[in-house]
């Protein structure tokens, strides 16, 4: 039997009693897109993270099988199921971080920048009920083209009255999960000992590894350059091939916004030195927005550092990255301002 909404919330007060005893806070978290392909291992891996509270899973299909199913593990974080528009506001009202996987994913032969017709609209009406019911939330944006829906988000904010730049992410962390993977491969070192920022942007030549700059410090020949810039800009493609019309990346992508969830909550809660790529309202360029490294605090991405040293290799592939991203960007803020 489903617990009655008292039982759940008593369960709720008990848990938080426990935690503050213990001194650990715990967090609301709201997954937006929760039944989808990103959205249920998402919501499994953060169901298991003991910095959530509260979970609030909501999609326009699905959701109450898949909170059913979750609500069983025994995990602290107690879960919630919202279904369908109706259900927006109570899923997002007091939430710390909004995550949003919500949208179509990509098929073979189709670009971002092809999806953006029909998301634009999704993560316009998602972050409309952000600014609405959780205006001091963290939002991690994971709909594609990321280029485009973060400035759409920023529009909409900026139009609620409620736009506060450090709080307004574009996930970025598949980027760098695959660049440490393959670069760890070419090293023949183990890819937890590796990182490698990537800047710029979430599509194609948007997508720039910073091979210059990896720890351990290492030096690559100009073949294994070209090889790793281009099959860590091409990896979302790689995927949507081998799945060939069932979609995109779902499981390294689960996996890549729990890790960049998980750094948001350890800021929020106060740690030191939590530094991810994201893609951010920015000054490092002449662009608005743009991923580089940033400090992640109690406020949200509280500093967003500079490029470093770039060598010739990196400043061509900054400037066809700019390129690109002034259109992206441009036609996100287009979308809302029409
Ligand atoms: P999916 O189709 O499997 O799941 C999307 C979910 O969104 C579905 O459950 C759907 O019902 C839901 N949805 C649709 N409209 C909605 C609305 N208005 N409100 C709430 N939920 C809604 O797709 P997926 O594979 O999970 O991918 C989701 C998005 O993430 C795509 O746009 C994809 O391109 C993007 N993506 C981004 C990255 C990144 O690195 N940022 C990586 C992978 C995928
Ligand atoms: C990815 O990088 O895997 C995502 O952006 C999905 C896609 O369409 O490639």
């Amino acid at each position: 039997q489903p617990s009655s909404p008292q039982m759940e919330e008593s369960s709720v007060l008990r848990r938080a009693d426990c935690r503050a005893k213990g001194g650990s806070p715990g967090f609301k978290v709201a997954i937006l897109g929760a039944a989808g392909g990103i959205g249920q291992p998402l919501a499994m891996l953060m169901k298991m993270n003991p910095l959530v509270s509260v979970l609030h899973l909501y999609d326009v299909v699905n959701s109450p099988g898949v909170t059913a199913d979750l609500s069983h593990m025994d995990t602290g974080a107690v879960v919630r199921g919202f279904l369908g528009q109706p259900q927006l506001e109570g899923a997002l009202t007091g939430m710390d971080l909004v995550i949003i996987p919500a949208g179509v994913p990509r098929k073979p032969g189709m670009t971002r920048d092809d999806l953006f017709n029909i998301n634009a609209g999704i993560v316009k009406t998602l972050c409309e009920g952000v600014a609405k019911c959780c205006p001091n939330a963290i939002v991690n944006l994971i709909s594609n083209p990321v280029n485009s829906t973060v400035p759409i988000a920023a529009e909409v904010f900026k139009k609620a009255g409620t736009y506060d730049p450090k709080r307004l992410l574009g996930v970025t962390t598949l980027d760098v999960v695959r660049a440490n993977t393959f670069v760890a491969e070419v090293l023949g070192l183990d890819p937890r000992e590796v990182n490698v920022p990537v800047v710029g942007g979430h599509a194609g030549v948007t997508i720039l590894p910073l091979l210059s700059q990896v720890k351990p410090p290492c030096s690559f020949t100009p073949e294994e350059t070209d090889y790793l810039t281009n099959r860590i800009q091409n990896g979302g493609t790689e995927v949507v091939e081998a799945k060939a019309g069932a979609g995109s990346a779902t499981l390294s992508m689960a996996y890549a916004a729990v890790k960049f969830a998980d750094a948001c909550l350890r800021g929020l809660r106060g740690d030191a030195g939590i530094v991810e790529c994201a893609f951010v309202a920015s000054q490092v360029t002449e662009l608005p927005f743009f991923a580089t490294k940033v400090r992640l605090g109690r406020t949200g991405a509280e500093e967003v550092f500079q490029l470093g040293p770039l060598n010739e290799y990196e400043r061509a592939g900054l400037e066809k990255a700019k390129k690109e991203l002034a259109g992206s960007i441009q036609k996100g803020i287009a979308f809302i301002n029409k």
